[in-house]
């Protein structure tokens, strides 16, 4: 038993247009740029932005959003080149499997449930903020009870715990089933939700922009200082350690043009329009989330932020500052709702399809890789994820989930992009539909970038994340060297 043991890639090939057992080929081009903003734009830019000013960078949070996007940009570049040439479904785990290994592929597969399982839930609990604000400003009607909406790790201002997060648990549950349904009709659904989200993205920006108070603005870069946060965890705030923290808080507004890469089974052509999904989506997100920063942090204060409107940020910005403007606030509210349902979507399908690939490996058992005989979706995965999803939105705190799923998704991208680093030693020869620019095969300046950004991002979270970031990865070594070693296909 080797843990170093290698897929080739004509044996992943062979895998992906082995059709009998696999999935649908649907998505084109364009739905991979949809299925990519709508994962795009979601919880990072509504509730993160406003995290991040408050805990780390002030206005400064818009420089945090540019070191992030380059960082996904080279990061992006390397997924491209990966997913032109491995085009099929699980994503950087598949694409690790290929290049540095088992081992490393299964470390890579444990991480990935960070990204998608850990940030599914991230988006849940921020849209059970959003839930409240349509009960009590829009709906004018009591907002559900502070213990059923908060996990047992919070507290609110006059005292009172939080139990269970049941909105929470009650996105993930609902959005699940319609996945167990199917992507194709999940991707119509999504369409329509991408063009709402950016159309109040664009409005926000544009309206807001009256209401920026250059007061609030300065300083832009904070001076350096601690920030302790209600769980009693301090932030360096202020200077360039608080924007290398904001731009790995932030970064989770990134998060989702790789998920792209994990629907690389169900595109009709792959080669082509997956650099396209993936490079397009993450340039449109960019332009808008430096902007939408920028007003955000110009209408309301730091202040604002670390108290109430800490939840809900955007449409509290708006409810107190942009006097005219209910309209809105109501509007935002009811399309962030929407927009966030989006996101969990493209998350709990990326999830399902690491999973799905993971047990038809062997790494897994097999009920992770069944597929539906009508639905054609592995429902058995949906249902085991939906578990794990649920138990992270139902009991732990919005702000922890957000940067756990950051730093693993940080590691993910840096494990992507040294498999192209190492493809391109091992397989020079391997056709390649798209190669990261500005890089030879002596020299791949691209991925060692990515590296170093990704690595400055992690290193700006601080220790309470490096430390959670160790201990997942030690329990996933536990499962490997208890379970997926032996029952490994490739080992057999
Ligand atoms: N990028 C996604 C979001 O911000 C995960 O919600």
């Amino acid at each position: 038993m080797s843990i170093w043991k290698r897929k080739s890639i004509t044996q992943l090939l062979a895998e992906a247009s082995d059709s009998e057992k696999g999935l649908k080929r649907t998505l084109t081009a364009w739905s991979l740029v949809a299925l990519g903003i709508g994962a795009i734009i979601g919880a990072g830019l509504f509730v993160r932005t406003a995290t991040a000013a408050a805990q780390n960078a002030g206005p400064s949070v818009t420089i945090g959003f540019i070191v992030a996007a380059i960082g996904c940009a080279l990061a992006g570049l390397c997924y491209a080149e990966l997913s032109s040439s491995i085009p099929i479904s699980g994503s950087a785990y598949t694409y690790t499997y290929a290049t540095m290994g088992e081992l490393l592929a299964w470390i890579i597969g444990w991480d990935l449930i960070l990204e998608y399982a850990v940030g599914a839930a991230t988006v849940g609990i921020a849209w059970s903020e959003y839930l409240n604000n349509l009960l009590v400003n829009v709906l004018h009607v009591s907002p559900i009870p502070y213990e059923w909406c908060h996990s047992p790790f919070q507290h609110s201002s006059d005292g009172v715990s939080g139990i269970i997060n049941l909105p929470a648990l009650f996105i993930v549950a609902i959005i699940s089933l319609l996945l167990i349904k199917g992507t194709q009709e999940s991707a119509f659904v999504n369409g329509l939700i991408v063009v709402t989200k950016v159309a109040i993205v664009i409005m926000i920006i544009i309206f807001g922009w009256h209401f920026v108070n250059p007061v609030n603005h300065t300083p832009y870069i904070p001076k350096p200082s601690v920030y302790t946060d209600s769980h009693g965890v301090g932030h360096s705030y202020g200077g360039i350690m608080g924007i290398l923290g904001a731009a790995g808080t932030v970064f989770f507004a990134f998060i989702g043009f790789d998920a792209v890469s994990t629907a690389a089974q169900e595109t009709k052509n792959p080669k082509k329009d997956m650099p396209i999904g993936i490079l397009g989506s993450l340039v449109v997100c960019t332009i808008l989330y430096i902007l939408f920063a920028h007003v955000l942090t110009g209408v309301a204060t730091v202040e604002d932020f670390r108290g109430e409107g800490g939840e809900a940020s955007v449409a509290y910005a708006i409810q107190k500052y942009m006097v005219g403007y209910k309209w809105l606030a109501d509007f935002v509210t009811v399309a962030i709702l929407a927009g966030f349902s989006s996101v969990i979507l493209v998350m709990l399908l990326g999830q399902s399809r690491v999973f799905y690939s993971m047990g038809n490996d062997g790494l897994l058992p097999k009920v992770f890789s069944e597929v539906h005989p009508k639905f054609k979706t592995p429902y058995k995965a949906n249902l085991i994820i939906l578990i794990i999803v649920g138990l992270f939105a139902a009991f732990v705190p919005g702000d922890i989930v957000g940067d756990m799923t950051s730093i693993g998704t940080l590691f993910a991208f840096i494990l992507v992009c040294i498999s192209v680093i190492v493809l391109r030693k091992k397989e020079p020869d391997m056709p390649r539909e798209f190669r990261a620019p500005l890089s030879n095969p002596s020299f791949p300046l691209v991925p060692i970038l990515g590296v170093g950004v990704c690595l400055a991002m992690i290193y700006g979270l601080g220790w309470t994340n490096w430390a959670r970031l160790l201990i997942w990865l030690a329990i996933g070594l536990i499962i490997y060297f208890t379970y997926g070693i032996k029952n490994s296909k490739l080992n057999k």
